[in-house]
């Protein structure tokens, strides 16, 4: 079978789903449960549905697309990703597996191939951290390591629980049938953006994802005296945001001394209360975002920070509290997986390479209920969480037709 994809209308779909935004373009910023959301998933569940799929949706919002296989009990082989975007975000992160997923199976379907196995087209819900602190909400509770009262437990920045913001939005039905059943899927594979520069620097089309960083993020509640920015002499100061700089600081040497070029951690995220040019910070809360490649290395840079805000806090006279938002380990691609991909590459001529994904995916969380691999392409400079975020669609397309191959030799 001859896979043809539809490259125009692929990059049609994309510029206009990055028009279904929050803030004006280039700029992407679609968050969670907002209208914006909202109204990307209703276009979506359009195109599959003019696709020939028949769509689901679970209580969280996991929307399932799938086009019947003849053997109605044999284990889905699935694809997809998340479209939900970070504020300034651009078009591709996410969006390229979702409609490059989708593109994938209507080309199939196009050919005239016939998957024994189920194929389904999956988006997740939330797999950006914005709006409930932790990222992967979706595959998390679909994996079942974040179990329904965790989650319930979960609220935004307006102190909005994720099941009144769920059902708001008109997602009934409980959390506890969110779970996969065992052995649901044969396979899931994640096309995406690299959101790295090493493809485009070696001059690689395609890159097959072996293994997943593992990501952890911890919120700091930093907590000293506030006061008159004139009255109040330094000697006798407890500013709060003073102190956080410092752990700030002591966080990026953590992950710099950490032996390894694969230990990275950021402070994203600095709230400064009561936020008055001549008034004392009394309040700071920040966000610390650590990961790396090998578990017990990211264990131990999150050791460093906490003996870091341990010593700054008595120091400085300031309470220093930590809660942990995530630690998660790493995940590895099942090597059948993979080998479908390279095979796949190799089918269709394709030069590609091995690596690891230094951004975690929903293929982290899925990695615990199914065996995975990812699937890459290049983005321009490696940028992504940005606007200027770019992949081209002559790369996007590479992706899409190896993806389809893939597929379909997984669904056979
Ligand atoms: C996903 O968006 C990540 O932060 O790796
Ligand atoms: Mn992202
Ligand atoms: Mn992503």
């Amino acid at each position: 079978m001859k896979i043809q994809i539809d490259s125009a209308r692929l990059l049609s779909e994309i510029e206009e789903l990055a028009l279904i935004s929050e803030a004006d373009p280039p700029v992407v910023t679609r968050v969670v449960f907002t209208p914006a959301d909202m109204r990307a998933r209703a276009w979506l569940t359009d195109r599959c549905q003019s696709a020939g799929l028949s769509v689901r949706r679970d209580a969280i919002g996991n929307m399932f697309a799938r086009w019947q296989g003849l053997d109605l009990n044999a284990p889905i082989v699935g694809t997809g990703s998340h479209m939900d975007a970070i504020p300034n975000a651009g078009k591709y992160d996410g969006v390229v597996g979702v409609l490059g997923g989708l593109e994938a199976i209507r080309a199939l379907r196009h050919g005239g191939f016939r998957p024994r196995h189920c194929i389904e087209l999956l988006l997740l819900t939330s797999e950006e951290p914005t709006r409930f602190g932790i990222g992967c909400l979706g595959s998390r509770l679909l994996a079942g390591t974040l179990s329904p009262t965790a989650a319930r437990d979960l609220t935004d920045r307006n102190g909005e629980s994720i099941d009144a913001v769920r059902r708001n939005v008109g997602l009934e039905g409980e959390l506890e049938n969110v779970k996969l059943p065992v052995g649901y899927y044969k396979a899931f594979v994640e096309l995406h953006i690299e959101q790295g520069p090493l493809l485009e620097r070696e001059g690689v089309p395609l890159g097959i994802v072996t293994k997943i960083a593992a990501p952890a993020s911890a919120r700091f509640m930093v907590e000293g005296d506030g006061g008159h920015a004139g009255g109040v002499l330094m000697p006798d100061r407890r500013d709060a945001l003073c102190a956080a700089s410092e752990l700030i600081l002591a966080v990026e040497q953590a992950a710099r001394t950490s032996g390894s070029p694969d230990s990275v951690a950021t402070v994203g995220m600095c709230d400064v209360f009561p936020g008055a040019i001549n008034s004392i910070p009394s309040r700071v809360r920040i966000t610390v975002d650590v990961r790396d490649t090998d578990l017990a290395r990211r264990d131990h840079v999150m050791q460093v920070m906490e003996a870091a805000s341990q010593e700054i806090s008595a120091r400085r006279g300031v309470k220093m509290r930590c809660e942990l938002l995530n630690a998660d380990a790493p995940a590895d691609s099942a090597p059948f997986v993979v080998d479908a991909l390279s095979s796949a590459c190799r089918n269709q001529g394709q030069k590609f390479m091995q690596m690891v994904s230094r951004a975690y995916h929903d293929s982290l969380f899925l990695s615990r209920v199914a065996p995975i691999a990812m699937l890459f392409v290049p983005c321009r400079n490696g940028y992504s969480h940005r606007p200027d975020e770019y992949a081209s669609i002559e790369d996007i397309s590479r992706g899409v037709l190896v993806l389809a191959e893939t597929l379909a030799s997984l669904s056979s």
